[in-house]
């Protein structure tokens, strides 16, 4: 059976299409929901997001490999990215970054061995009102402190633990479990470039 949108998917990118000027410029919204919905962008994700937005396959693949938020594959682990560019750095984002290479034993670049956690140190991920800051999947965890982090992977590792528990098939999870306070998600932390209110 080939890969669906769930109906409140489509809503969701119906609604998209009125708040941009063109498809070009909804596509990372949608991609970020394909991926929410989907749980990574498989090549059979990658073509229904550009068969719903007439896109060309190829500027969509483009799109999905240029930015490192978007996934090819389901590790289902926690990827946690870590800003630590100018304004992160400025506000202790390396302070954060090593603190979480602390607490889970491991460097950036490297996984904890019960496959729960990746950590990624990135560029500039767009909420430097909030440095420092990282993401994970779908939510962005701003202001951090490193009592903010250790709240985060608890709770992370505990939604992970249940998720194993769970044996969710996959096709990942559906995002709409809710995070510790002060997360948002992507889809929620604001309009991009060529947005319409
Ligand atoms: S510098 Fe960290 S989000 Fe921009």
């Amino acid at each position: 059976m080939s890969l669906e949108f769930s109906a409140q998917a489509r809503q969701r990118i119906e609604r998209l299409l009125t708040q941009y000027p063109t498809a070009q410029a909804a596509l990372l919204p949608v991609l970020h929901l394909a991926q929410d919905e989907f749980g990574h962008l498989s090549d059979e994700a990658l073509h229904l997001v550009a068969d719903t937005l007439k896109l060309p396959p190829a500027h969509v693949f483009g799109v999905i490999t240029f930015y490192t938020m978007f996934h090819r594959e389901n590790t289902g682990r926690n990827e946690l990215m870590v800003c630590t560019n100018v304004s992160c750095m400025l506000r202790g984002g390396y302070d954060i970054l090593h603190h979480i290479e602390s607490r889970l034993g491991i460097k950036a670049g490297q996984s904890t061995p019960d496959g729960c956690f990746h950590l990624v140190e990135e560029e500039c991920l767009a909420a430097c009102a909030n440095a420092p800051m990282m993401i994970c999947g779908p939510e962005y965890h701003l202001d951090l402190t490193p009592q903010k982090v250790d709240t985060i992977l608890d709770d992370l590792r505990r939604r992970w633990q249940e998720r194993a528990k769970q044996a969710v098939p996959a096709g990942g999870i559906s995002g709409t479990s809710s995070g510790p306070v002060g997360t948002k998600t992507i889809m929620g932390i604001g309009p991009g470039p060529g947005h319409k209110s």
